[in-house]
């Protein structure tokens, strides 16, 4: 069974709270039970991790070689600053999604560069929590193709 790595950055543990018009009310937590429980439907397994410090997040993509099959990435503002965390990304050779709650292209022009989008399969932005969904189905199509599934 492939396992995917579910990875939240900084200020991502304070979802529900944190600026609820922009990023929505459910929290962390909800939103990995429902990827969790989509994951299962899929015949996939997921890991979720959230960090607020941009080395623990390296050390995160690091250990996932080997143990995972592919990420799905949220590395809130990092995404917008960090060429390590795309170094990482890059130094696994894991296929990894990127995705944000809120469509950062329609937002302040300092949140339209993305690091992270370079090392990216693609990149899903703007649809809330769903997008979360939206990328384990992306990536469940992207494994299945990659062991070469009818
Ligand atoms: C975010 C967008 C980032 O610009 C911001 O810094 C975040 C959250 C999102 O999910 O919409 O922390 O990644």
């Amino acid at each position: 069974m492939s396992s995917i790595l579910i990875l939240n950055g900084p200020n991502l543990n304070l979802l529900g709270t944190r600026q609820p018009e922009v990023y929505g009310s459910e929290t962390l937590q909800m939103i990995e039970k429902a990827c969790r429980d989509h994951a299962q439907a899929k015949g996939l397994e997921v890991d979720c991790l959230q960090s607020n410090h941009e080395g623990e997040l390296i050390d995160a993509i690091h250990n996932a070689r080997g143990k995972h099959q592919g990420i799905i990435l949220n590395a809130g503002a990092y995404t917008h600053t960090s060429i390590a965390l795309m170094d990482a990304v890059f130094s696994v050779e894991l296929p990894m999604i990127e995705i944000h709650l809120s469509n950062i292209h329609a937002r302040e022009a300092f949140r339209h560069t993305s690091y992270i989008a370079r090392a990216a399969l693609g990149q899903i932005c703007g649809f809330g929590s769903q997008g979360y969904l939206l990328a384990l189905d992306a990536l469940a199509v992207h494994l299945a193709a990659q062991r070469g599934d009818q």
